[in-house]
């Protein structure tokens, strides 16, 4: 997050030094090799960096010397307890008092939860009697379109306590939301807060879908149509009402996961999350359960092909992709996993080792294999040569996690294809 928020400030004029303290990301970035894959990325980081305006240094310490504003986008990882870790943010903060001598504004991106602003204010304060500001700013970028939502957000958030703070975020701000998308000031906790409750309303949506989409399964109904349905509503606006194989990512199981346990330790029930959450898990084995019926729960020696490892398409991120999980279970169960993952096979690797044959090509993968399971709507996997794939396939069994295909054309194409809340549908031949 911290490197798209950087190479954008760059791009639209602000001298940015990007500062981590892993040396070898910063090796790395200095080459324009980045240790992400997020479309748009890599020529802003080349082209600011070869203009000068974007530096990386693994001193963290010199960086702050060097600005008048420093961000903090450090990671926030679940704690044991759900509880979002702080241990980054209060580190960075430590290191801005030690190195802070002249008035600046310090600004919190990362999801921090309610009250972190307060606390990077008194940690910073215990080195320093120098002035500063502090501020919190919310980050909603999508992995996959991270680049573009920044430089187009929907809105800015920005918790302030002081005018100076506001006026710097104003013109940091002024050149992202030229076309009207309003920069919302508002106090700091509500800031912290708004990001949470974005992301747990997306993640309840998505969750409330999955549900929908088992009882349409069990009814007979068409989720596509449902969704249609309802999403022309304007009350409820078609996005994000997409079933799938569960959410994943780096951000709605911990953001959920931490808000719940603020709930808990505040003593305000958040039932809905909690429904939220466990429908999630429950979700992440739609797949395996629907492949495991398919073959009467006898899985062992089976080659199962897996399309798809990244939680979600245009990222190479795998944190709690919802492949791992669909893997994972394959694994326990004695089948032969081989997947294939446009980008995320590198990362992919670093969780699941040598344990499944990564194919270099998505037919590759359906080679020797009784059946496919889509997990990740990557572009090439939408238009496939369906003839192709029936030949390699052992079992003309399809399993979409996505809904990338149409029931009818797949049973006339041959295939018994099984998605997400939509009618099973067999070989018509
Ligand atoms: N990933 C997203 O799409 C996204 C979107 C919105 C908000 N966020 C939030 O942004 C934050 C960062 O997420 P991320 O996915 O970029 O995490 P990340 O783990 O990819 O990156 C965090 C970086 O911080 C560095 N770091 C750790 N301690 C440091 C220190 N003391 N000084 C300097 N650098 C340090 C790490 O080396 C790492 O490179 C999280 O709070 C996350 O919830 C992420």
């Amino acid at each position: 997050m911290g490197l798209v928020v950087g190479a954008c400030l760059a791009e639209t004029g602000n001298d940015v030094i990007g500062a981590d303290v892993d040396a070898g990301k910063i090796a790395g970035l200095r080459e324009n090799r980045l240790p992400i894959y997020e479309p748009g990325l890599e020529p802003l980081v080349a082209r600011n960096q070869r203009d000068g305006r974007l530096t990386f240094t693994a001193d963290v310490g010199g960086a702050v010397e060097r600005s008048d504003v420093v961000f903090i986008a450090v990671g926030t990882p679940p704690d044991e307890d759900g509880s979002a870790d702080l241990r980054h943010v209060l580190a960075v903060a430590d290191t801005i008092g030690r190195h802070l001598q002249r008035p600046k504004t310090v600004i919190t991106k990362s999801t921090v939860p309610v009250g972190t602003a307060e606390r990077v204010r008194a940690q910073i304060a215990r080195h320093t009697s120098t002035p500063f500001h502090v501020c919190s700013n919310p980050e909603f970028l999508k992995e996959g379109a991270a680049v573009e939502d920044f430089m187009k957000p929907d809105r800015v958030v920005v918790g302030i306590d002081s005018p100076e703070a506001g006026r710097v975020m104003e013109e940091l701000y002024a050149p992202f939301v030229r076309t009207g998308n309003p920069l919302i000031f508002m106090d700091i906790p509500s800031a912290e807060l708004t990001k949470y409750a974005a992301n747990a309303m997306l993640a309840t949506r998505i969750s409330f879908m999955n549900q929908i989409a088992r009882l349409c399964e069990a009814v007979g109904a068409d989720v596509t149509q449902v969704r249609r349905g309802i999403g022309s509503d304007r009350r409820i606006g078609p996005a994000f009402l997409f079933p799938g194989p569960g959410y994943g990512g780096s951000c709605f199981p911990k953001d959920v996961a931490a808000l719940r346990r603020a709930g808990s330790e505040l003593r305000v029930p958040l039932e809905v999350l909690d429904a939220v959450s466990a429908a999630n898990e429950r979700q992440k084995r739609v797949l395996f359960d629907k492949l495991s019926r398919h073959f009467a729960g006898r899985l062992q020696g089976v080659g199962i092909a897996v399309w798809g490892l990244a939680f979600k398409a245009e990222t190479d991120d795998v944190r709690e992709s919802p492949a791992l999980t669909l893997v994972e279970a394959l694994l326990e169960s004695g089948a032969r996993v081989q997947v294939h993952d446009p980008e995320a096979v590198l990362t992919a690797r670093r969780v699941l080792g040598e344990r499944v044959h990564y194919a270099p090509h998505a037919y590759d993968a359906l080679e020797g294999a009784q059946a496919l399971a889509v997990v990740t709507e990557w572009r090439e996997y939408r238009n496939p040569d369906f003839e192709r794939m029936r030949s390699l396939l052992g079992r003309p069994l399809i399993v979409d996690g996505r809904n990338l295909y149409d029931p009818d054309k797949l049973a006339a194409l041959g295939f018994t294809y099984d998605s997400i809340g939509r009618r099973l549908v067999c070989a018509s031949s």
